[in-house]
């Protein structure tokens, strides 16, 4: 068998090709950022068409400044924002529309109607989700009803949807040469239409959103040695290379976090924040605001779920210090002018820029700093952003217990944020548990390579997958019980004040 397990990762702001190897190693990698399209208020869009010739260019870098080719890769894995929304033709391979991006906010009006009239608890029942701008449900709809010639192609069978990992999986597999559309279940959990019992496309609900059965992709398992086939001879591969795994990025950062056993618990820290708590093959209800998920589905296995806190805005926070309001030039600056003041000095910042997700899901929130007094400096603004982050994850850590009655008893991180140390030791104080990072930081890319290569025996079984996981650093809690309590009340407060702002 080959040495290494590949995975293409496509994220909301970039794109990488990562290889390992049996050791869950990194052997090799490269990565692009694609454009953000800001066409109004409250919209993101991604061009479809840029992701996918950004991903041949990262698969093709890697492999060569590596001396790499296809017979070097038992399997590929594919792993992916969720929810951002794309539709094709399958006869010309062209996009009717950008791809409309999960943060995107522009089918408010859809999501509301659902709540009102009562379609809102048979989403949340069957698809484990409330109607939310967030999902992709409400995304093709608003592109059958605003893009010409879309619904009557979708009813042929010839306009068809998927997110960033079926887009790119028709690619590698062939595009308009008869391409593989295909999803897995994690993917298809982010969707409001999927029925998280059967696995299955759920009739009722396609007909909430209006949405043709045959514009959507064949959900098969996560990791599967014959569902997906394989990269073709011509693609940015130049060789046969078998795809045999497929996770939503934040599914696949809890594999990669070896979150296999119920009551075990990861927290990514990127753009936004997502705690994910494995609950075995149990699907738990929220009644506290989480998101109920599948967390992977392994050939021959029962699906496995999750319950999930979505945060929309935690290192966009930051990234907005810095490229809105300008008080730091790089990310890595909001650590050291974080530490120039003791503490929060009071002052509070809720990142409400597109309402809030999980446990509050208001989408008339919007961001407010409270506290300020001329005493004030930057650096409070800072610590205030840092511990926002905390915050919205302590709020969400609030709901798992609730739901699931699992106490966090150390608290799994990955993703950009945690290389800020202050952040972690502060999520650390807030929590009131230990914050723990291992020494592979790319969970997502490694959960996609580990979830093919179990399909194809590279990995024997998730045990010998344990046995790559190494901390590299652990955080201790170091307030008093009254600092930590003070604090969450005075953040709750804080929160309150930012809803209904939005009429
Ligand atoms: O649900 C959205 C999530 O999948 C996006 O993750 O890491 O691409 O920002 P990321």
């Amino acid at each position: 068998m080959a040495d290494f397990v590949g995975a293409i990762d496509q994220g909301t702001t970039s794109t990488r090709f990562m290889i390992f190897d049996h050791g869950g190693n990194e052997v090799g990698r490269h990565q692009l950022e694609h454009q953000q399209i800001l066409p109004r208020s409250g919209w993101v869009e991604h061009n479809p068409l840029e992701i996918w010739e950004r991903t041949q260019t990262v698969v093709r870098t890697a492999l060569n400044t590596h001396s790499l080719d296809a017979t070097d890769l038992a399997a590929l894995g594919v792993t992916n924002q969720r929810e951002t929304t794309v539709v094709w033709n399958r006869r010309t391979g062209r996009p009717y529309h950008n791809a409309i991006v999960w943060q995107d906010t522009r089918t408010d009006r859809i999501a509301s109607a659902l709540e009102r009239d009562g379609r809102g608890a048979v989403i949340r029942r069957r698809a484990g989700v409330p109607p939310a701008t967030y999902f992709s449900a409400g995304k093709i709809q608003w592109i059958l009803e605003n893009v010409d010639g879309v619904r009557a192609a979708a009813e042929r069978g010839e306009a068809v949807f998927g997110n960033t990992d079926t887009w790119l999986l028709w690619h590698l597999t062939g595009g308009v040469d008869g391409g593989a559309h295909v999803t897995d279940p994690t993917n298809a959990s982010r969707t409001m239409l999927m029925d998280l019992e059967t696995l299955d496309w759920d009739d009722e609900l396609l007909s909430f959103f209006d949405i043709p059965r045959a514009m959507l992709p064949q959900i098969v398992p996560s990791s599967d040695p014959h569902a997906y086939g394989t990269t073709l001879p011509n693609g940015p591969f130049a060789g046969a290379v078998r795809i045999t795994g497929d996770l939503g990025d934040q599914q696949a950062a809890t594999v990669g976090q070896v979150c296999f056993a119920p009551g075990e618990a990861k927290n990514t820290y990127g753009t936004g924040n997502f705690m994910l708590l494995n609950t075995g093959t149990e699907i738990v209800r929220s009644e506290a605001g989480l998101l109920t998920t599948v967390c992977y589905q392994f050939a021959g296995e029962a699906p496995v779920y999750a319950l999930e806190g979505s945060i929309a805005v935690t290192g966009s926070a930051v990234q907005w210090l810095r490229d809105q309001i300008k008080i730091i030039s790089s990310a890595a600056q909001s650590e050291d002018l974080a530490r120039q003041v003791d503490d929060n000095g009071g002052v509070y910042f809720v990142p409400a820029f597109s309402g809030l997700f999980a446990p509050y899901w208001r989408a008339d929130a919007r961001g407010a700093i409270v506290g300020l007094s001329r005493y004030h400096t930057d650096g409070h603004i800072a610590r205030a952003t840092l511990e926002a982050i905390c915050y919205q994850s302590r709020d969400v850590a609030e709901a798992m217990a609730q739901d699931s009655g699992v106490t966090l008893e150390c608290l799994k991180v990955d993703g950009g944020v945690t290389v800020n140390d202050l952040c972690m030791q502060l999520q650390a104080d807030i929590l009131g548990v230990p914050v723990s990072r291992p020494v592979v930081a790319e969970t997502t890319a490694l959960g996609a390579a580990y979830a093919a290569g179990l399909a194809v025996g590279f990995w024997k079984d998730t045990d010998e997958l344990r046995d790559n996981w190494n901390e590299s650093r652990r955080w201790q809690p170091s307030w008093s019980p009254q600092e930590r309590a003070s604090g969450y009340a005075n953040w709750r407060k804080a929160v309150r004040r930012t809803l209904d702002w939005v009429d």
